[in-house]
């Protein structure tokens, strides 16, 4: 089930930001590694904002199996995938257990759904080009705006 996230989830998501900001990374940070990362920690700092739009999908005893949430960040202090002012940033994890099953596909669907009711026409991210997450984004409509050497920024308009 699919549910929106509340602020006593922040715990929860903070455990997927870790697997997010460490997907397709060789070899991964330590949790307070990227946790003490300034540059990874604003992705959730202070959650729920204002604005702030967030999922989780839960077990059948209600316990969290994943995370999907999108923030924006203003222009003079940009996220790792921001494209433009009003264009939220997308954050999506599946607890290690619960992966390979639907879930991040259902909750990255979800969240283009919620996004889109929020008023907002795209939605971006930023993608390790060794994640498996790439090809769900591709599956997904996402198309690459820029790139490094490493990464890919990536939009998904929400018609
Ligand atoms: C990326 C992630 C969220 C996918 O969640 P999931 O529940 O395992 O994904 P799904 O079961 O819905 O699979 C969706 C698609 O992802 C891709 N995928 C997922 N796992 C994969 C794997 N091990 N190898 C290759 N492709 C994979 C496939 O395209 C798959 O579609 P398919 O089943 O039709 O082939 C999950 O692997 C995860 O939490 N990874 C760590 C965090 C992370 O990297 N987040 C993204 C940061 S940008």
């Amino acid at each position: 089930m699919i549910r929106r996230a509340v602020a006593s989830d922040s715990g929860f998501l903070r455990d997927m930001l870790v697997e997010a900001a460490n997907g397709g990374a060789e070899p991964p940070r330590s949790r307070v590694a990227v946790l003490d990362d300034p540059s990874i920690g604003r992705y959730l700092a202070q959650w729920p904002r204002p604005g702030d739009i967030g999922l989780v999908a839960v077990d059948r005893d209600d316990t969290p199996v994943g995370a999907c949430w999108a923030r924006l960040f203003p222009a003079d202090a940009p996220g790792s995938g921001f494209v433009a002012s009003g264009v939220p940033e997308l954050t999506l994890g599946v607890n290690s257990q619960w992966r390979a099953l639907g879930v991040g596909r259902t909750l990255l669907q979800s969240l283009h759904g919620a996004v889109r009711a929020g008023g907002y026409s795209r939605v971006s991210l930023s993608v390790r080009r060794t994640n498996v997450a790439r090809r769900l984004y591709v599956s997904e409509g996402y198309t690459v705006v820029s790139s490094s050497a490493t990464t890919d920024v990536m939009v998904r308009v929400l018609v």
